[in-house]
């Protein structure tokens, strides 16, 4: 295979003569004069490898996902130290300018293998890869991105994903009450709110956070400059029973989904993986990947950043509300999760189980419900509706384990984070006793 290579920067000249020289197997087609240039050639689809050498520094996550989503594999050209740590930060192939011209054409042939492997294997799951350019960039796909399992510091904390269908089945409570009840069991939690359509996290943590610390964590992931220092500035800390549960709120509008673009949300959960033993995320409900109604391969998608979420989670909790409306839209989501996210194997939690909405013993009800019509596998728990205690947690801006103790939601909420909660007292208020 020739891998045709468009060039970007004058100090790659030496270089590239030196790869013209090899003659195979990279061919330089054409040399830009800056990065612009080279994504519209990209585009153009005459090019599947870019080597950027001048520019590298202006290079983003963001727009190596475009290269990708174009079929384009990129490598960059530094001596710099600290642009060759953003760089890897941002899983973008490196090497010194200096490089020898057969090494720098085996990289490039590695890069755009990479490339390829990333495409069919999110080909064989069954999404279009241009539709989830995360999986083109390598973030994405099964299991976790290969730089993952290097990370120097040893440390590679759980990434637990909160989703469900619309209809509000209860997703942010599960997750905030998660991620609140680890934290105050001693764990370092981080709670991520990356849900694109309707973020809650803030309000129901009572955090007057304007500052939407997922699109700043992903701006930095961008750059190639969230270290564990930055995440921990950008999350905001919440006091829970005298232990910190940190928190990336979600975006302060709807319309700001754009920010959270998948291969940056990748470099976010890469982050939170060093720093936290726990990262729990609230997901946005909808996987629809709308590339039948946009044939532009690079337009931003808004549900792309979900599917990355729950493609790179260790555990998926798909959350629905036990009543004849919840319990149809969650099999129809499960079916779209399996189609969109094969190697997600979703934990499915009714939430809101009460016997007035589906008659007596409302579990065994639903659990004969759902061997009847449901896709198959367990259900992992059942939550009680429990409206006096939702609704105080909501009303102080705290989770469960403050507002409502003894509560039977914050019993099976501690009971599903594996954390050990006292047994309430016969008598004992059902909302808020000590
Ligand atoms: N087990 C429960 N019992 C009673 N009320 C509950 C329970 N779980 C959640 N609620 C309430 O249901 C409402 C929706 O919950 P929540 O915000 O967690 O849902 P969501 O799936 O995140 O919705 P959205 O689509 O807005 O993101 C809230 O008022 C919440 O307090
Ligand atoms: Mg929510």
């Amino acid at each position: 295979m020739n891998i045709p290579v468009a060039t970007v920067g004058a100090a790659t000249a030496g270089v590239l003569d030196g790869l013209e020289r090899l003659r195979g197997p990279v061919t330089v087609v054409r040399r830009c004069t800056e990065l612009t240039e080279l994504v519209a050639v990209s585009q153009s689809g005459i090019v599947r490898a870019a080597v950027v050498a001048d520019e590298a520094g202006e290079l983003t996550a963001a727009l190596a996902e475009r290269l990708a989503a174009a079929g384009v594999a990129l490598v960059a050209l530094t001596d710099d130290p600290v642009l060759q740590a953003r760089l890897d930060a941002m899983r973008i192939v490196n090497a010194p300018s200096g490089v020898d011209p057969g090494a720098l054409a085996e990289l490039i042939a590695t890069a755009v293998r990479a490339l390829d492997q990333g495409v069919e294997g999110a080909a064989a799951a069954g999404s279009n890869a241009l539709a989830d350019p995360a999986a083109a960039f390598g973030a994405g796909s099964t299991g976790p991105a290969p730089a993952d399992a290097a990370e120097p510091d040893g440390r590679r904390g759980t990434v637990i994903a909160v989703w469900g269908p619309a209809g509000a089945p209860g997703r942010t409570t599960l997750a905030v009450n998660l991620a609140a009840e680890a934290a105050a069991a001693g764990g370092e939690v981080l709670l991520i709110d990356a849900d694109t359509y309707g973020s809650s996290v803030a309000v129901s943590l009572g955090l007057l956070d304007e500052s939407a610390g997922v699109a700043q964590a992903c701006r930095l992931a961008d750059q190639g400059l969230l270290d564990d220092a930055a995440l921990r500035r950008i999350s905001v800390s919440v006091s829970l029973r005298g232990q910190r549960l940190a928190v990336l709120t979600g975006i302060t509008r709807s319309d700001r989904w754009v920010e959270l673009r998948p291969a940056a949300l990748a470099g976010v959960l890469n982050a939170a993986r060093r720093v936290a033993d726990l990262t729990v995320v609230d997901c946005g409900f909808s996987l629809e990947t709308d590339e039948e109604l946009s044939f532009d391969t690079i337009a931003p998608r808004r549900n792309a950043s979900t599917l990355l979420v729950l493609d790179a989670a260790d555990t998926v909790y798909a959350v629905g509300a036990a009543d004849s409306v919840g319990i149809p839209r969650l099999v129809r989501a499960l079916s779209d999760l399996a189609a969109a996210v094969p190697a997600a194997e979703p934990r499915v939690v009714l939430n809101k189980v009460r016997a007035s909405s589906v008659g007596r013993q409302p579990e065994s009800q639903l659990r004969g419900a759902w061997e009847r019509f449901g896709p198959g596998g367990e259900i992992a728990a059942f939550l009680p509706a429990d409206y006096d205690a939702a609704d105080a947690s909501l009303l102080s801006g705290t989770a469960l384990l403050e507002t409502a103790p003894a509560s039977v939601l914050r019993a099976a909420i501690a009971e599903l984070a594996g954390v050990q909660v006292p047994r309430r007292r016969r008598g004992a208020r059902r909302t808020g006793a000590k």
